[in-house]
C-alpha cells in the first residue's frame, strides 16, 4: 500500500492542476484496500477518492485524504448463458484498455465507449457514456470494501441505480465503498451495433463502411473523438465539462420556435435533452478564454488549462459560461465534473 504525505495530485488530474493533498493511500488488492478502510476508520479526515481524475476539478489544496486504486488485472469468468462472457476487472485498470481488449476479442458492449479517459472504478462510479451507450448497459456487479466495516460487498447492477452520469456511488453511497473490481457482460458475437449516433453513420459512409465491425466501429469513435476533444496530455481538460440538461417538452417547443436548428436528444414524452455545447457554442464562447482558462475550439461543451491555470480560473470561466446560458436561454446548465 502507499501510504503519502503531503502528495502532489498534479500527475492525478488530467485538467493538469497543481494542488496538494495531506495524505495519499492508494490500494492494489482488496486486502490493502481493507488496511486502507482500517486506516480509515482511525483517520476522521475528509476523504476524496479518486480514479483517473479526469473528471475532477482541484480548487484549492485538500486538506484530507485521498484514495486511488492500483488494482489491475483481469479475468474471464464463465456467464450464465453461452451467448455472454463475463469480464471482470481490477477497478484501477485504464477503461480504454479494456474497451481495447474486448473489441480484439470480438467481445460486444464496450466499443461506442472507446476512448474514454479514466479507470475501470470510475465507469461504475460516472456511469460514463457516449454514442448512445453507457457503462451500466454491460455492468454486471461491482466489488467494493466497505470504509465502516472492511467488509467485502458484491453489488449487481441493478442495485446501482444508474441513470445519465449517475448512480447510488455519487450519491447515498458516496464515500461508502472503495471499489475493487467491475465485471462486464458483453456479448459473445457481435450482432447489430448502435452506429445511429451523432456523426458516426456519416463518417462510416464517408468510409465506404456498410457494416463495420468492431474494430471499426471503435476506431471511427476514436478517430471522431480525437478530432473533437483535446488530448489531455497535450492540453488540461475533464472532457465534457458540463452535463447536457433535460427540459420539459414547453420549454423545449418555446426554444425551438426560437432556433429552428437546434439539435436535441429525445428523453421521452414530456422531456427533451439540449447540447450544452451547442448553447455554450451559440453564446459566443467557442475557442474564447477568461484569463489562463478558455473555451475548446472545436467542441464548446469542453473547457481547457491553457497553461498554468488554477482551478479558481476554470470555475470564474464555468460561472461566467452558466449565467450566460441561464440569461439567454432560460436553462441552468450544472458541472458534469467534480469540483473539489
Ligand atoms: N454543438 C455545437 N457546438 C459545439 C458543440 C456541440 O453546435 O461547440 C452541437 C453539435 O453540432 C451537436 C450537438 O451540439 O449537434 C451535440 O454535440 P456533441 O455530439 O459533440 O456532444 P454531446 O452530445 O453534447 C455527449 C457527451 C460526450 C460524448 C458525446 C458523444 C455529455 C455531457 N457529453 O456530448 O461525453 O463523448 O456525447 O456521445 O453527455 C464526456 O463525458 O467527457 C464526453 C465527452
Amino acid at each position: 500500500m502507499k501510504d503519502l504525505r503531503d502528495y502532489s495530485l498534479l500527475n492525478h488530474n488530467t485538467f493538469g492542476i497543481e494542488a496538494k493533498c495531506s495524505r495519499f493511500l492508494e490500494y492494489a488488492s482488496v486486502e490493502e484496500a481493507q488496511q486502507v478502510a482500517a486506516i480509515l476508520r482511525q483517520e476522521k479526515a475528509p476523504l476524496l477518492i479518486i480514479g483517473g481524475g479526469s473528471n475532477l476539478l482541484l480548487t484549492k489544496d485538500f486538506e484530507g485524504v485521498v484514495i486511488h486504486s492500483a488494482i489491475k488485472g483481469h479475468e474471464v469468468l464463465t456467464a450464465e448463458d453461452e451467448n455472454h462472457v463475463l469480464l471482470r476487472v481490477g477497478s484501477g485498470e485504464e477503461w480504454d484498455g479494456i474497451v481495447a481488449l474486448c473489441v480484439e476479442r470480438g467481445w460486444q458492449g464496450a466499443e461506442n465507449l472507446s476512448l474514454i479517459p479514466g479507470d475501470v472504478g470510475a465507469s461504475a462510479v460516472q456511469n460514463i457514456g457516449a454514442y448512445g451507450s453507457e457503462a451500466s448497459h454491460i455492468i454486471y456487479k461491482v466489488e467494493a470494501v466497505e470504509l465502516a466495516t472492511g467488509l467485502v460487498c458484491e453489488i449487481m447492477a441493478d442495485e446501482c441505480q444508474y441513470g445519465y452520469r449517475q448512480s447510488k456511488f455519487k450519491t447515498e453511497w458516496k464515500n461508502r465503498f472503495l471499489i475493487t473490481h467491475v465485471t462486464y457482460c458483453l456479448k459473445k458475437q457481435a450482432g447489430t451495433l448502435n452506429i445511429d449516433y451523432g456523426n458516426i453513420r456519416a463518417e462510416l459512409d464517408r468510409r465506404n463502411i456498410k457494416e463495420p465491425t468492431l474494430k471499426e466501429l471503435r476506431e471511427v469513435i476514436i478517430d471522431i473523438r480525437n478530432e473533437k476533444l483535446p488530448d489531455p496530455k497535450i492540453q488540461g481538460n475533464a472532457g465534457s465539462f458540463f452535463m447536457n440538461p433535460v427540459v420539459s417538452r414547453e420549454k423545449f417547443e418555446e426554444l425551438l420556435a426560437q432556433y429552428p436548428q437546434m439539435p436535441h436528444y429525445h428523453v421521452d414524452d414530456t422531456h427533451e435533452k439540449i447540447p450544452a455545447g451547442w448553447m455554450i457554442d451559440q453564446c459566443g464562447w467557442k475557442g474564447r478564454s477568461l484569463g489562463a482558462a478558455g473555451v475548446h475550439d472545436r467542441q464548446a461543451l469542453v473547457l481547457v488549462n491553457r497553461g498554468g491555470a488554477t482551478g479558481a480560473d476554470v470555475v470564474k470561466l464555468c460561472e461566467q459560461i452558466r449565467k450566460d446560458v441561464a440569461e439567454r436561454f432560460g436553462i441552468q446548465i450544472y458541472p458534469e465534473v467534480n469540483i473539489i
